[in-house]
């Protein structure tokens, strides 16, 4: 969690960094802080509160120079505050660090420094690695071998960023696993570091990656890369195709709506390259597919948190009905502590925005130990899932700012219908017939999403007379059942509304019990192999004088007579309509939680990329 952003060059390194941390204050928002060499000594201004209120901070007591770095935190150890926020200086005065991580033995590391006589001035576990490296600079190591020495005792994962008043011409960044990423970008008598790409894209579009156990001394003309042991590494510099304008709000008042209506353009892009219309051919040529011999493959196993999980939900339904393969979808923090049955006759496929959740990207771990194929469908370029895999998808959407995951939960949706078409192809089940037919049915998308996004209006009206329910339940099956949670999702985390989703099937067998004038139905009833099933479930729901909100494919009749509210989408394929119709129940979480003045881009204890466990 928590975002990053240093500067070192000839401006002043205060409002690069503070617009650096506004970029990145969806990674973690509960307290930040910068830090600047000012001449010779340390200023440090840090607050717990947002980023704006940092702002204000500075406006009233400026500080002003380079380098310096900034970070803004989701906190671990030690509760928000401005004693808990970084950066945190060492006992000394002489070393400033942001940090992104856990130290996990840093107890003993605390107890080791306080015999020492080090007094420590806050609660977190960072602290422990600002203190240890001014110990070793006052033993005499340079500052490059202080961080070297300190990384080598502290556990856990770790991106780090730090500056000395010693060596005040460099910055040194550090990345030990996946507590998320390092990314340095390059400038002209400048460089850049930050956490993410989205807080530096507006300085420069050229990025150095750091891979877990490498470090970077960067001075404002040189940047060295090297392994932890300071043996020099030759680096790729990367050309980050992304506009930066897609990650500003413009007109939208948040994020997520902004985000929401990108989707018609999103599901564009990540469909581009992808179709070849004149041999109806799907082309995922990162994948790497032709390394797998796929008729050998005797399972799938998805993977991943959150919304991504509920994407790899739907991919299951996509993957075993056009390629009949088996599929099964783990909850990556569930995966990897139960030894888990994989092994090289398997695919992983890991599903993440941010490429950076830790849990995915250790169950990613486990079955790549365990000779499972990998690959991940990802968003971020870079990112930790895009390099662990022999192969990825990328979902090509641009940077999804809002916490709540909109244009990011579609897109790989678009990507494991593609990937479906692609197994099944190489695994020669479709005729030319049905291939062609598969493909024009996603290249339709888009437009189809272009139709539901300009329903908004009638979304609206619906949000105005449920905005002050306390319970809902969203009923779906088939391959709309993840669609339920999902929406369900969506409305709780913005709205703070007890959305509870279920498969409407198993709704007999308890969460009836629930259902009274109270407690309205969200039931997912588009035209499918589902629909007959839903009906009756519908029926039996409002039997019980509940108030039914339906969502149901345009001109259907039967399905009017039983909604009090109805959100419609348009006639599609049924492998289609999940994509459709989480659109309506986006825009309704949206517009429900604005209308009760929520902080929908930074809901309440969430955070947009989950770096610990
Ligand atoms: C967090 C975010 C969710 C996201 C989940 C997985 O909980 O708030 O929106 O779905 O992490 O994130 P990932 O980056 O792996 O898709």
């Amino acid at each position: 969690m928590c975002g990053i952003v240093g500067y070192i060059g000839d401006k002043d390194a205060t409002p690069i960094i503070l617009e650096g941390l506004k970029k990145l204050e969806y990674r973690g928002y509960d307290s930040a802080g910068i830090a600047i060499l000012d001449g010779k000594s340390i200023q440090v201004r840090r607050d717990s509160g947002k980023i704006a209120h940092l702002g204000e901070l500075l406006s009233k007591d400026p500080i002003h120079g380079s380098p310096g770095i900034g970070h803004t935190r989701w906190a671990t150890h030690g509760e928000p505050s401005e004693r808990n926020a970084h950066p945190h200086i060492g006992f000394n005065g002489q070393v400033v660090l942001v940090h992104n991580g856990i130290v996990e033995n840093y107890l003993d590391l605390k107890q080791e420094l306080m015999a020492e006589g080090i007094q420590f001035n806050s609660e977190t576990d960072t602290e422990t690695i600002v203190h240890l490296i001014e110990s070793y600079l006052t033993a005499g190591n340079s500052l490059q071998e202080a961080v070297q020495n300190t990384l080598a005792r502290i556990r856990g994962a770790h991106g780090i960023v730090v500056i000395s008043t010693r060596e005040p011409e460099k910055i040194i960044a550090a990345r030990i696993g996946n507590a998320g990423g390092v990314v340095i970008g390059l400038g002209k008598g400048e460089n850049y570091i930050a956490s993410d790409i989205p807080a530096i894209l507006e300085h420069t579009n050229e990025m150095i990656f750091l891979e877990s156990q490498q470090m970077a001394v960067i001075t404002k003309d040189d940047i060295k890369l090297m392994t932890l042991n300071g043996t020099r590494i030759n680096y790729k510099i990367e050309k980050i195709d992304w506009d930066p304008i897609s990650a500003v709000k413009g007109n939208y008042r948040h994020f997520m709506q902004k985000e929401i209506h990108e989707q018609a353009r999103a599901l564009t892009d990540t469909l581009a390259g992808r179709i070849d219309f004149s041999n109806s051919n799907i082309q995922l040529n990162t994948l790497n597919i032709d390394k797998i011999d796929i008729n050998k493959i005797t399972g799938i196993k998805i993977i991943a948190c959150g919304t991504a999980a509920h994407a790899g939900q739907v991919g299951k339904y996509l993957i075993e009905s056009i390629a009949r393969i088996p599929v099964e979808v783990d909850i990556a923090s569930e995966f990897r502590y139960r030894d888990p049955l994989v092994d090289k006759s398997q695919i992983v496929i890991a599903i993440s925005q941010s490429g950076e959740t830790a849990d995915t990207l250790a169950a990613m771990e486990e079955a790549r130990q365990k000779g499972a194929h990998i690959w991940s469908i990802v968003n971020a370029i870079g990112s930790q899932a895009m390099r662990l895999a022999e192969g990825f998808i990328s979902m090509q959407v641009g940077p999804e700012i809002g916490v709540a995951s909109t244009k990011a939960f579609t897109a790989p949706l678009v990507d494991l219908y593609l990937l479906a078409v692609l197994l099944a192809d190489k695994k020669d089940l479709l005729c030319d017939e049905s291939k062609s037919k598969l493909i024009s049915q996603i290249s339709m998308v888009p437009d189809l999403v272009g139709t539901c996004l300009e329903r908004e209006a009638e979304v609206i009206e619906v949000a105005r007379k449920y905005k002050d329910i306390e319970h809902i339940l969203y009923l779906g099956r088939g391959i709309n059942m993840p669609i339920a949670y999902e929406g369900a999702l969506k409305l709780k985390e913005i709205s703070y509304i007890h959305a509870e989703a279920y498969p409407a099937g198993e709704m007999k067998h308890g969460p009836i019990a629930l259902i009274d004038k109270q407690m309205p139905v969200l039931a997912i009833m588009p035209k499918d192999p589902w629909y007959e099933k839903m009906l009756s479930q519908v029926e039996q729901a409002k039997a019980r004088g509940g108030k039914t909100i339906i969502l149901a494919t345009d001109g259907d009749k039967r399905a009017k007579e039983l909604g009090d509210d109805m959100l419609w989408i348009p006639e599609a394929a049924w492998m289609i309509n999940p994509i459709l119709a989480v659109i309506p129940l986006q825009i309704l979480a949206y517009h429900i939680a604005a209308m009760k003045g929520l902080d929908v881009d930074q809901p309440r204890n969430l955070a947009k990329s989950v770096t610990v466990e």
